[in-house]
C-alpha cells in the first residue's frame, strides 16, 4: 500500500487510490473522537487539505487527461466527505447522549444571572398593611395633590389666616406659575386636605383613608422635611368619639397586638374635641424605657370629631352628621415596627440599611 505521499502528486488512479486508504484508515482511528474527526476534514477537504490539492492539480494536467482526472477526483473527494459527515454526526448523537446519561444537567444550580431581589420599602409596606386593616373595617382610599393651595391645606379646615396653629406646620410655599390665578400653593403639611376634597366630591356619609406624603420645616432624628401620613375620616349619621376610640383600638391591636391607649386632649383648628392618641410602648410594655421616656406611652397620631365649620365648609349640615378624623405618621409606625432609631435612615437609601428590615 502506498505511503501517504510528501510531495504533490498528480490525480492518477494510483494516488487516489492511495488517498483513499489513506483516509479511510485515519477515520477509523478518529471515529468517536470529535477533535479528530474535525482535523481530518481540515487534512484532507480545508483549504490546504490533500484532495484540495489533488482538485488543484487537475488543471496541471494534459487537456486529455483532465476530463477523467478531475471526475474521478471530485468521486473520490464526495465518497469521502460522505464518510467523514457520517462520522462526526454519529460522534455528535453519541456525545449527547453520553451527556443526558450522565446527568450533567444540573437544573438545581443558580442561574448566572443571580441577582439580588428587590423589595418594597419599609415605608411603603406599614402603608399597605394599615390601608388593608381600615379596608377591613370599610374604608376606601381617597387621594390628593402634594402641591396643595393654601385654601385646603389651611383656610377651608378652619385655619384663620394669621393663626398660631400654621406656625406649627411652617412649610414650603410653591410659587404659583400664574402669581394672579391662585393666592397660595403649599407643599401640604398634612393629609388632612384630602378631607375637604373628598367631602366636597362624594358628600355625606363618607368612609375615607387617604395615605401620601407631606412636608414640614422639621429636621432631626424622628422628624423629617418629607415624610408620610395616613388620613381617615368617618363621617354619618350618629358618629361619635366612642366610634373613633372603637376603629382606633382595633387599629392599633390588628398592628401591634393587645395594648393600652389613650386618649390626651389636644388643639387641632378642624376638630372639636381633639385628641392626640398614646399606646403603651411597644418597646417596654409600658413599664417606662428609654425610647418612650420612662412615661410607657408613646404617642401615634392626632384624631377629633369634625369641626362643624369644617362640615360646613363642605356643605354637609352638621346638624345631621356627625364624624371623627384621624392623622397618623407612617414613617413613625416603621421606626415602632424594626425599631430604627433615626429617621432620616429610612430616606438614605442605603440597601445596607434597608437590607437588614
Ligand atoms: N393633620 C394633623 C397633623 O398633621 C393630624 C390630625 C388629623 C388631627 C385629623 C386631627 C384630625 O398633625
Amino acid at each position: 500500500m502506498a505511503e501517504p505521499s510528501s510531495a504533490p502528486t498528480g490525480p492518477t488512479p494510483e494516488v487516489l487510490t492511495a488517498v483513499e486508504s489513506d483516509f479511510t484508515s485515519a477515520l477509523d482511528h478518529a471515529r468517536g473522537n470529535g477533535e479528530a474527526l474535525q482535523r481530518l476534514r481540515s487534512e484532507y477537504f480545508g483549504p490546504k487539505g490533500r484532495l484540495t490539492g489533488l482538485l488543484r492539480s487537475v488543471g496541471q494536467l494534459p487537456p486529455a487527461e483532465r476530463r477523467d482526472a478531475g471526475q474521478n477526483t471530485n468521486k473520490l473527494k464526495q465518497k469521502l466527505e460522505a464518510g467523514l459527515t457520517e462520522a462526526i454526526e454519529a460522534q455528535e448523537q453519541a456525545a449527547r447522549e453520553a451527556e443526558l446519561k450522565s446527568g450533567r444537567l444540573d437544573m438545581s444550580l443558580d442561574g448566572r444571572l443571580n441577582r439580588p431581589q428587590g423589595a418594597f420599602h419599609p415605608v411603603t409596606r406599614v402603608i399597605r398593611e394599615m390601608t388593608d386593616i381600615f379596608a377591613r373595617m370599610g374604608f376606601s382610599v381617597a387621594t390628593g395633590p402634594e402641591v396643595e393651595t393654601d385654601g385646603y391645606n389651611f383656610e377651608a379646615l378652619n385655619f384663620p389666616p394669621d393663626h398660631p396653629a400654621r406656625d406649627m406646620q411652617d412649610t414650603f410655599f410653591v410659587r404659583p406659575p400664574d402669581a394672579r390665578a391662585i393666592k397660595a400653593l403649599v407643599l401640604r403639611t398634612h393629609t388632612s386636605p384630602v378631607q375637604i376634597r373628598s367631602m366636597r366630591a362624594q358628600g355625606a356619609p363618607i368612609r375615607v383613608i387617604s395615605p401620601g406624603r407631606v412636608y414640614r420645616c422639621d429636621e432631626d432624628r424622628t422628624h423629617s422635611p418629607m415624610f408620610h401620613q395616613i388620613e381617615g375620616l368617618w363621617v354619618d349619621e350618629g358618629i361619635s368619639l366612642a366610634h373613633l376610640k372603637g376603629v382606633l383600638t382595633s387599629f392599633v391591636t390588628a398592628l401591634f397586638g393587645e395594648r393600652g391607649m389613650r386618649l390626651r386632649p389636644s388643639f387641632f383648628p378642624f376638630v372639636e374635641p381633639g385628641v392626640e392618641v398614646d399606646i403603651q410602648c411597644v418597646f417596654c410594655g409600658g413599664s417606662g424605657c428609654r425610647v418612650c421616656k420612662h412615661t410607657g406611652w408613646m404617642e401615634i397620631l392626632g384624631a377629633g370629631m369634625v369641626h362643624p365649620a369644617v362640615l360646613e365648609n363642605c356643605n354637609i349640615d352638621p346638624e345631621r352628621y356627625t364624624g371623627f378624623a384621624w392623622g397618623l405618621g407612617a414613617d413613625r409606625i416603621a421606626m415602632l415596627r424594626w425599631q430604627i432609631d433615626d429617621l432620616a435612615h429610612l430616606f438614605r437609601s442605603d440597601v445596607r440599611f434597608l437590607g437588614q428590615l
